[in-house]
């Protein structure tokens, strides 16, 4: 019975509050105006590159000849104090949510649930449990949160060399805790001094790049120099994600984190072929977007994944969404479908960029568009720029300025 209500308090994380999201929205909007709105009065952001440079996220070296355990060490000793601050914020909100029941269950849990994750994962969170004193539990929530909470925008586009950039920004905190004088969500704010650039190494020589949130061990941003490029962004299933998670505590451990399955193929695969090949035909946990970029013209493409099938969108072919077969654009719905109303980012980021258009695109044209509102919203916390035939690697925290809508 008790494992039982885990699964419930899981389900409802995954569920609900996306759902009561929608609920609340459809009610509170016009829709034909809103969407109006969006479509007639987007002013695509100029001349914002370079951002100031006290925005710059500090970088961290990953020694990946230490032992998984010892690896974390010293990023987590700087950025714990921030850890258990962003900690306390999710305990203070999901608390009022589940009446203080949920933090305890987690507890006892989700320590049974991390050690069925995946090596090197797992020691690395052991690791990291050590360094600042949180609960594996904690830590392993942590670890699984961002794949179920997190709103994206992420675009490749193709210079006229047919040199690839790629650009994300990367949305997260929804729902917990909007603070009504300051216009702000408290876990997107605990979240901003956590974001670090990671320089994972071997042998003392950068294998790949992330950005990452300290103590997350996973990838949802990365680049492999010379490679290629990967962003995840998240995508919303009633079905999918619980499904998958439920099987996972039932003991059916085939499939995979989406997370872990980035830093897999930021570890193993060494071109965007088979990078490709891995994150089409991998079981999945949860339903996500996978956007990668390669190292040479048309190397580009949007991966829609179910648990078990996948969608490829590559660059060059139009869809629905865009007519312009020289970028492609994801937030968090299916490109074959019309975004809602009330979170379309699509359809302003395909403007701008079409409006840019692709003599000017380039890091700093792609940082304009992800400059953009509603594209940059009160949930970004960063914005990642990559040129991988340089290995320009670059992510600015991000703060948007009143007026900005809330996602
Ligand atoms: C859009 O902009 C036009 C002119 O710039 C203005 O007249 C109109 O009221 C705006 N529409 C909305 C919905 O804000
Ligand atoms: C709102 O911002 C003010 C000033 O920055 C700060 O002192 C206050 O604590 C914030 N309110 C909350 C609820 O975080
Ligand atoms: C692109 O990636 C392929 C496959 O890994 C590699 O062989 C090739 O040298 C790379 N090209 C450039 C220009 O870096």
């Amino acid at each position: 019975m008790k494992s039982f209500s885990c699964v419930h308090t899981l389900v409802a994380l995954v569920f609900l509050l996306p759902f009561v999201f929608t609920q609340v929205w459809d009610q509170g909007f016009d829709n034909e105006n809103f969407l109006y709105k969006i479509q007639e009065n987007v002013s695509c952001a100029d001349n914002q590159y370079p951002p100031p440079a006290s925005d710059k996220v500090p970088t961290y070296v990953i020694n990946l000849d230490l032992p998984p355990k010892l690896r974390w060490a010293q990023l987590m000793i700087d950025k714990k104090e921030s850890a258990l601050h962003l900690l306390q914020d999710i305990k203070t909100y999901t608390d009022s949510f589940f009446r203080g029941k949920l933090f305890p269950l987690l507890d006892k849990y989700l320590p049974l649930m991390a050690k069925t994750l995946p090596e090197p994962y797992l020691s690395e969170l052991k690791g990291i449990a050590e360094v600042t004193g949180i609960e594996l539990g904690e830590i392993t929530l942590y670890n699984i949160f961002y794949e179920v909470f997190t709103l994206c925008t992420s675009m490749i586009s193709q210079g006229a060399n047919g040199k690839i950039y790629h650009g994300r920004n990367l949305d997260f905190g929804l729902f917990l805790g909007w603070d009504v004088k300051n216009h702000t969500w408290q876990t997107t704010e605990a979240l901003r001094p956590l974001v670090v650039e990671l320089d994972f190494q071997r042998g003392g020589r950068t294998v790949y790049k992330t950005v990452n949130f300290a103590g997350y061990v996973g990838v949802l941003t990365g680049m492999k120099p010379g490679r290629f490029t990967l962003t995840l962004d998240e995508r919303f299933s009633m079905e999918g994600g619980f499904v998958g998670i439920i099987r996972w505590l039932l003991g059916d451990h085939s499939a995979n984190w989406a997370g872990f399955l980035m830093r897999d193929v930021m570890e193993k695969a060494d071109s965007y072929h088979q990078a490709l090949t891995t994150l089409t035909t991998s079981k999945l946990l949860a339903p996500v977007y996978f956007i990668l970029g390669g190292n040479t013209t048309d190397q580009g493409a949007i991966i829609t994944r179910g648990r078990n099938e996948a969608d490829v969108w590559f660059m060059g072919r139009g869809s629905v969404s865009q007519t312009s077969t020289w970028y492609l654009v994801e937030t968090n719905y299916d490109h074959w479908n019309q975004p809602p109303f009330f979170d379309d980012r699509r359809t302003p980021a395909v403007h701008c960029l079409d409006k840019m258009g692709r003599e000017a695109a380039s890091l700093s044209g792609l940082f304009n568009v992800l400059a953009t509102k509603p594209i940059f919203n009160k949930l970004t916390t960063y914005t990642c720029l990559m040129d991988v035939s340089t290995g320009q690697f670059e992510s600015w925290i991000r703060n948007c300025p009143d007026p900005c809508k809330p996602w």
